[in-house]
C-alpha cells in the first residue's frame, strides 16, 4: 500500500471490492463530507439530495441536532453501559414510549441491533408461543439477510449459494387471502410474516382488507401475525406504524432503521404480553433470549430523542402531506410517458413503476438491456439521477422496474419539486433521446470488462 492510498482504497482492498467497483461504475463512489437533513455534501463540493434515506433510516434527516446532542450528553455522563447485570432505565423508558405509540396488543418490547435480528427474535418467540415450527411469508418480501430472516424470502438472488435455510417455510402471493388460508389451514405455521407495504418488493401496498382478514385467518388457525415495519414504521407512511392505516392488530411488529435517528444500530420487537410470557416464562428463563448490545444506552437515548423530534416536528403529518404532493406531481408530470406504469405509495415511501415499451425503437434497446441484466434499465435511471441531477435514489431490491422515492420526512416542497423535474427530464431522455440507451450500453461494456 502506498502512502497516498485512502480509506476508500483500503475499503476496496479489505472490505468489499465488488461494492466499491459497482459504485465506481455507476459514478456514485463519491466521498461525502457532511450530511444534514435531506442534503449530502461531497468533498468535491457537490450537493446531493437524498431521496433514499438509507432505505428509510433517516426519517428525522441526517445528523439531526437534537439526536446528536442527546448522544453527546449520554457519552458525557459516563453512565452504565453494557454491564449485563442491571436493568436499563433508558430501555424501560423507550419501551414505554414505543408501546404507547404502537397501541393494540403491543405491550412488551425486546431490543436488538438490527432489523434482521428483530425478525430472528420474532421467529423464536412465535415458535415458543405456538409450539409450531412452520413459518409463512409473502412473495417478494424482504426481511433481512441472516439465515432465519432469509428463510422468509423467496428471492433467488439473495438465497443462492447459502445452502439450506430453515425448513418448513412456505411462501404465498402478497395480497392473496385464499392462498394464505390454504396454507394456514394446515395448522403447522407459527406465524405469518408480512410487510404492510412491500418496500423492496416494489412499494406494493397491501390491499385495504388484506391485513385485517389475514389477522382473522391467523387467529382462526392458531398462527401469529407478525408485521415487518422495519421500513414502514416510525411515521414513514404518515402514522407511527403502517398497521394503523389498515386497522390491524398484529401480535408482533419489528422496528429498526429509523428508530435511533440513523446514528446507532438498533432493532426492536414489539409484541403482546402473552408472546413475551411464552419465552420469559420463569426465573430460570430470564435470559433465555438476549444479546450483548441490544439495550445499549446510546441506541436507547437516540431512540428517545428521535421520538421527541418526530413528535415535536409533527413529521408524520408533514411526511403524509409531502408524500401525497409528490405522488400528485409525479402522476401529472409522468403521464405522457408510455414506459411509466404507475406511481404509488404511502406517506414518504413512493415508487414509480416502469414497464416495457411498446414502441419498436424503444423495445429493441430495452430488450438488449434486459438480456444483459434485468436491473440494468433501473440502474441507469439511478445513475443519471445522481450524475445529472444530484439526486440519490435506488431501484427496489426485489422489483427492478420500480424506482423508489423515500426522502427524509424533513424534506420540503422545493426538494419535492426538484425531484419531480429531475425524474421528468430523465424519463423524457429515456423516451426521446438515444443518449440514455447509449450510456447504458457503455455501462454494460464496462461491466463486461471487470
Ligand atoms: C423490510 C425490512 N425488514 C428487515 C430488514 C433487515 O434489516 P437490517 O438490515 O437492519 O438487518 C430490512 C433491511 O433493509 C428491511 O427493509
Amino acid at each position: 500500500m502506498s502512502l497516498t492510498e485512502t480509506g476508500v482504497d483500503h475499503y476496496a482492498a479489505r472490505v468489499n471490492p465488488q461494492w466499491s467497483r459497482l459504485l465506481s461504475l455507476l459514478g456514485m463512489n463519491v466521498s461525502y463530507e457532511r450530511c444534514l437533513g435531506s442534503e449530502l455534501f461531497t468533498s468535491s463540493g457537490r450537493r446531493i439530495l437524498d431521496f433514499l434515506s438509507g432505505y428509510c433510516v433517516h426519517n428525522v434527516g441526517h445528523n439531526h441536532a437534537a439526536v446528536v446532542d442527546a448522544l453527546r450528553e449520554e457519552l458525557a455522563r459516563c453512565g452504565p453501559v453494557m454491564l449485563q447485570s442491571h436493568v436499563s432505565e433508558l430501555a424501560g423508558e423507550l419501551a414505554q414510549r414505543l408501546c404507547g405509540l404502537a397501541r393494540g396488543k403491543l405491550s412488551k418490547v425486546f431490543f436488538a441491533n438490527s432489523g434482521s435480528e428483530g425478525v430472528e427474535t420474532a421467529i423464536k418467540f412465535a415458535r415458543a408461543y405456538t409450539g409450531r415450527d412452520g413459518l409463512l411469508c409473502a412473495e417478494r418480501a424482504f426481511h433481512g439477510l441472516t439465515c432465519g430472516a432469509l428463510s422468509l424470502m423467496d428471492g433467488a438472488y439473495w438465497r443462492k449459494g447459502f445452502g439450506n435455510l430453515l425448513p418448513e417455510t412456505a411462501v404465498v402471493p402478497f395480497g392473496d387471502l385464499e392462498a394464505l388460508e390454504r396454507q394456514l389451514s394446515w395448522r403447522k405455521f407459527a406465524a405469518f410474516f408480512v410487510e404492510p407495504v412491500q418496500s423492496e418488493g416494489g412499494v406494493r401496498l397491501a390491499p385495504p382488507d388484506y391485513l385485517p382478514q389475514a389477522q382473522d385467518l391467523c387467529r382462526r388457525y392458531g398462527s401469529l401475525l407478525v408485521l415487518d415495519e422495519v421500513q414502514t414504521g416510525m411515521y414513514r407512511t404518515g402514522t407511527f406504524l403502517a398497521a394503523h392505516h389498515f386497522g390491524v392488530e398484529p401480535d408482533m411488529v419489528v422496528l429498526a432503521k429509523a428508530l435511533s435517528g440513523g446514528l446507532v444500530p438498533v432493532g426492536a420487537l414489539l409484541m403482546s404480553e402473552a408472546v413475551s410470557d411464552a419465552v420469559f416464562s420463569s426465573l430460570k428463563r430470564a435470559v433465555v433470549h438476549a444479546c450483548t448490545f441490544g439495550e445499549n444506552s446510546l441506541a436507547m437515548r437516540a431512540g428517545l430523542a428521535t421520538l421527541d423530534v418526530l413528535e415535536d416536528e409533527n413529521l408524520g403529518e408533514r411526511g403524509a402531506a409531502l408524500g401525497a404532493l409528490l405522488r400528485r406531481r409525479l402522476t401529472a408530470a409522468l403521464a405522457p410517458y408510455e414506459m411509466v406504469r404507475a406511481v404509488r405509495g404511502a406517506g414518504m415511501l413512493s415508487g414509480i413503476e416502469f414497464r416495457e415499451p411498446r414502441q419498436l425503437r424503444l423495445r429493441v434497446a430495452f430488450e438488449t438491456f434486459r438480456r444483459i441484466h434485468p436491473g440494468m434499465f433501473g440502474q441507469v435511471l439511478v445513475m443519471r439521477m445522481f450524475r445529472d441531477h444530484g439526486i440519490l435514489t435506488q431501484i427496489c431490491g426485489n422489483h427492478f422496474m420500480v424506482l423508489k422515492a423515500a426522502p427524509p420526512l424533513v424534506a420540503d416542497e422545493e426538494k419535492i419539486e426538484q425531484f419531480v423535474e429531475a425524474i421528468r427530464e430523465t424519463v423524457d431522455l429515456v423516451h426521446n433521446s438515444s443518449t440514455f440507451w447509449s450510456d447504458a450500453l457503455g455501462l454494460a461494456r464496462r461491466v463486461a470488462k471487470v
